[in-house]
């Protein structure tokens, strides 16, 4: 195994004075990145901000021999997320690497939920991952190098009682990550997605004493790291990651049924004659973009046309 260094390398992690971001900061610098701290320094609903949060972990860093700068603008503008990237770029005239963590939550049943909370949510988590991305992309872009992590979560990828407004907002940061991955390829970015599970503010009251205790979110900052290094060829991945379990998640297609012959439009009958196979997840992959679908649909009509 050889050490993972980040000598010369600039990162920005968002959400960093607390939590999981605190814990990427600080192992980024501490293996040589200079690290842009950002951090609203709110509640854990979104409200309030305060400095303190930032400038703890820059404190922390320094005290270490580390570089870091701190820098307390939301997320979830435009302006926010290009002033995270000046603070970068005035401090240390390029960015690397992005971690797009920053992350509140207002969970209500769909029926309880107020517009209010559903936009905040949406604002931080998939504005705020947007804006970020977008202001990082024309450095990257043009210096052809960039490492970028998003956060999703296991209530976007496969559901959770009480949180329409988050998980909604972090499958779209999947879908975003989608495009960035298309666009940014041919420029070396690099951008893939965690789904983690950790102890923090935003888990203590959902989790199990004795569990919470346990998942340490050190755990998954190793993840972080190797997605962050510039080692890395794999892009547009999800991967889950908690109390030591790495794992890759997908959205799968499968190759199903061509019905008709490309000309003649398909009754519902004929639908629901097929419907084990289009239900069905056999043969299913992970497809490149979204051009691939159409690979799908010529091969089941050359099958057609072959009988
Ligand atoms: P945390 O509450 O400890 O850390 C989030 C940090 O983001 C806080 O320091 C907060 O001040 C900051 N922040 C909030 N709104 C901001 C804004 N508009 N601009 C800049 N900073 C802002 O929470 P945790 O658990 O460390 O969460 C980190 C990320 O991981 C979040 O995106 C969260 O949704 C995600 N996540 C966490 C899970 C867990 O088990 N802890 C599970 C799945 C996803």
């Amino acid at each position: 195994m050889s050490d993972l260094k980040f000598d010369g390398r600039v990162a920005i992690v968002t959400g960093a004075g607390a939590g999981l971001g605190k814990t990427y900061a600080l192992d980024l610098a501490k293996r040589g990145a200079k690290v842009v701290v950002n951090d609203l320094g709110g509640a854990r609903d979104g409200s309030g901000s305060s400095s303190s949060a930032a400038d703890t972990v820059v404190d922390e860093i320094k005290a270490a021999g580390g570089e870091a700068t701190a820098n307390y603008d939301s997320v979830a503008t435009i302006e926010g997320g290009e002033n995270i990237v000046k603070t970068a770029i005035d401090a240390y005239g390029k960015v690397d690497i992005l971690i797009n963590n920053a992350g509140i939550l207002r969970d209500k049943s769909i029926l309880k939920m107020s517009e209010e909370e559903w936009e905040i949510v949406l604002a931080v988590h998939l504005k705020g991952t947007y804006s970020c991305s977008r202001a990082v992309f024309a450095n990257m872009k043009a210096n052809n190098y960039g490492r970028i992590i998003n956060t999703t979560s296991g209530a976007g990828l496969y559901g959770n009682f009480g949180q329409t407004n988050y998980s909604a907002a972090k499958m779209g940061i999947v879908g975003l990550m989608n495009s960035v991955h298309t666009e940014g390829a041919k420029y070396n970015i690099k951008v893939n997605t965690i789904a983690p599970v950790a102890a923090s503010r935003l888990t203590e009251d959902v989790m199990p004493p004795e569990m919470f205790e346990k998942l340490k979110p050190e755990f998954v900052t190793p993840l972080v790291v190797n997605l962050a290094h510039e080692d890395l060829q794999e892009s547009c991945m999800i991967f889950n990651c908690g109390l030591g379990w790495y794992s890759r998640a997908a959205i799968v297609c499968a190759p199903g049924v061509v019905l008709g012959d490309g000309e003649r439009l398909v009754s519902a009958e004929e639908v629901q004659a097929e419907w084990k196979t289009i239900s069905g997840l056999e043969e299913a992959k992970p497809l490149g973009s979204v051009n691939d679908t159409f690979g799908f649909i010529m091969t089941g009509l050359q099958g057609l046309q072959k009988q």
